[in-house]
């Protein structure tokens, strides 16, 4: 049997559904625009826009990105964001991570309209996330969601660990899988006795950026196991989950790449797509 969640398949849906999705709202006026933020010049962050740029494109969105420097200081680039919360055609705004070490990033992203937050990192969509109300939603973690629900898997009642408590994956997930009844379990650098937590997930998703961390000594035998990291080691890619040693004790696995990496930009236009139809039915 095939134990191998393709995020390249369902990220593949996932656009062409949107692109339909697009059009239907082009037709009703409503048109997403989307503007990135990319500040100073880490190669990584470059591929990651640029890709969102690719996707823009791949449905008919119109995007820009505005390339700031690294030496920007935190008053302009404030400014910037304000001008693009008051321009009437932007609907979604993003501001590519991390910043450098002199810019207090949530300040930032605190600037960004809530409306217009498409990486739900604002603290009022991450406040109502917590509490449960109807919010745009961070990428990955969501990301991770979709391809649990693709793959028919209902968290309710199953024990899900998460290694990792980012303000990017492992928090918001955490929320994401208690709202669907899961009993959630958050790990992280200081857990004690971590490998007894994981043989009890019947989920576990890893997200803390260590090539090959998680062994098959820390599984439960038929474990769902979602890999959200990854490293570049030497050129190539790792995911946090030595793939080949646990692949035997799984019934499901996503692989790095073309796991959960593929499922982030789709979400991410996803949220696109839904905050410029919010904002069009709140004018
Ligand atoms: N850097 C790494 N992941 C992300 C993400 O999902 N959004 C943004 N804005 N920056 C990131």
């Amino acid at each position: 049997m095939n134990k191998i969640i393709d995020g390249k398949i369902i990220s593949e849906k996932i656009m062409d559904d949107l692109k339909l999705k697009v059009q239907e709202a082009n037709a009703q006026g409503i048109y997403p625009e989307l503007a990135v933020i990319l500040v100073g010049d880490d190669p990584a962050s470059q591929v990651y826009v640029k890709n969102k740029q690719l996707a823009c494109e791949k449905l008919g969105v119109k995007s820009k990105t505005i390339k700031l420097e690294s030496t920007i200081e935190q008053k302009e680039l404030e400014k910037t964001i304000n001008e693009l919360n008051q321009d009437k055609n932007i609907t979604g705004i993003l501001v590519q991570l991390p910043l450098p070490k002199h810019i207090n990033e949530e300040e930032v992203l605190s600037k960004i309209d809530a409306r217009k937050d498409v990486d739900g990192f604002h603290v009022i969509n991450s406040g109502k996330l917590l509490r449960g109300i109807k919010c745009i939603k961070p990428c990955t973690p969501k990301g991770v969601m979709t391809m649990l629900e693709y793959m028919n898997i209902n968290p309710e009642g199953k024990n899900a660990v998460i290694i990792g408590r980012s303000n990017l994956v492992g928090k918001p997930l955490a929320l994401m899988m208690l709202a669907k009844n899961a009993t959630v379990t958050v790990c992280h650098s200081k857990t004690q006795n971590l490998k007894e937590i994981t043989k009890n997930a019947d989920i576990l998703v890893v997200a803390i950026g260590k090539a090959n961390f998680v062994t098959k000594d820390m599984i439960k035998q038929g474990a769902i196991v979602i890999d959200v990291g990854i490293s570049r080691i030497d050129g190539k890619l790792y995911g946090d989950v030595n793939f080949d040693d646990v692949y035997d004790s799984v019934s499901l696995i996503t692989p790095v790449p073309g796991g959960v990496g593929k499922m982030t930009i789709c979400t991410l236009m996803q949220n696109t797509l839904q905050a410029a139809i919010d904002i069009k039915n709140h004018e």
